[in-house]
């Protein structure tokens, strides 16, 4: 399943985020790409071991985790820092799979459950851009609205169109889940939107209740 998660990031907040992130120190991003993707990556990344860009992505991480539909979609159990991207000049980054064990935002290791891109620039701001996901069914074209994110199970592999004209500037993370199924995620994501459906129509939900804290007894690996 892939979510969309309208407006996480206000007006005000992608003005704070781009007045930092112009002032920033950016690196080429191959650095910090699996050694199977590094081949593919051509785009430049914010040097996040400067205090300035972590703050940056915590601001990015709290702005998410307020989220009721990210908390439902992803059950956060682990964040990855978040990572800012920028892409021009021909910039892309070819088919890829994003590791599966990686480095946590609280140090130690994590699992890649989920991916999200939260795009920092608005579609017109560049030309191609798009991110590029492989689903089963077929590909699912991305680019949303500045400060609008896409979350979806990282296991699948995807790209970034080749931005050659003008600047699409990024946030990425990871989220390891209480929940490793994307299946089983999803699941709950249907029936936490009936509970609220039900909830919203004066209908009893405490069977639907039981019922999806029973499940999250049988799945979350805590
Ligand atoms: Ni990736």
């Amino acid at each position: 399943m892939l979510l969309l998660l309208e407006s996480v990031l206000d007006a005000a907040d992608l003005a704070l985020v781009g007045r930092e992130l112009a002032q920033c120190h950016w690196r080429d991003g191959a650095r910090t790409a699996g050694s199977a993707a590094r081949h593919a990556k051509r785009n430049e990344q914010a040097d996040h071991s400067r205090d300035s860009v972590r703050a940056l992505g915590e601001f990015v991480t709290r702005a998410l985790d307020r989220r009721d539909d990210f908390q439902i979609a992803a059950r956060p159990k682990r964040l990855s820092p978040i990572l800012f991207n920028r892409y021009r000049d021909g910039g892309h980054y070819g088919a890829h799979v994003d590791n599966a064990i990686m480095g946590g935002e609280a140090g130690g290791q994590m699992r890649s459950d989920l991916a999200f891109t939260l795009f920092l620039s608005p579609p017109e701001a560049c030309s191609g851009g798009e991110l590029v996901i492989e689903e089963a069914a077929g590909e699912k074209r991305v680019k949303l609205p500045a400060g609008s994110a896409v979350l979806y199970p990282a296991t699948y592999l995807h790209r970034v169109e080749p931005v050659n004209s003008g600047e699409r500037l990024a946030a990425i993370g990871w989220v390891q889940s209480f929940i490793r199924s994307a299946e089983q995620r999803e699941v709950l994501w249907d029936l936490e939107q009936a509970r609220l459906a039900m909830a919203q129509n004066g209908v009893a939900t405490l069977r639907i209740d039981r019922a999806i804290a029973n499940l999250l007894r049988l799945w979350a690996e805590l």
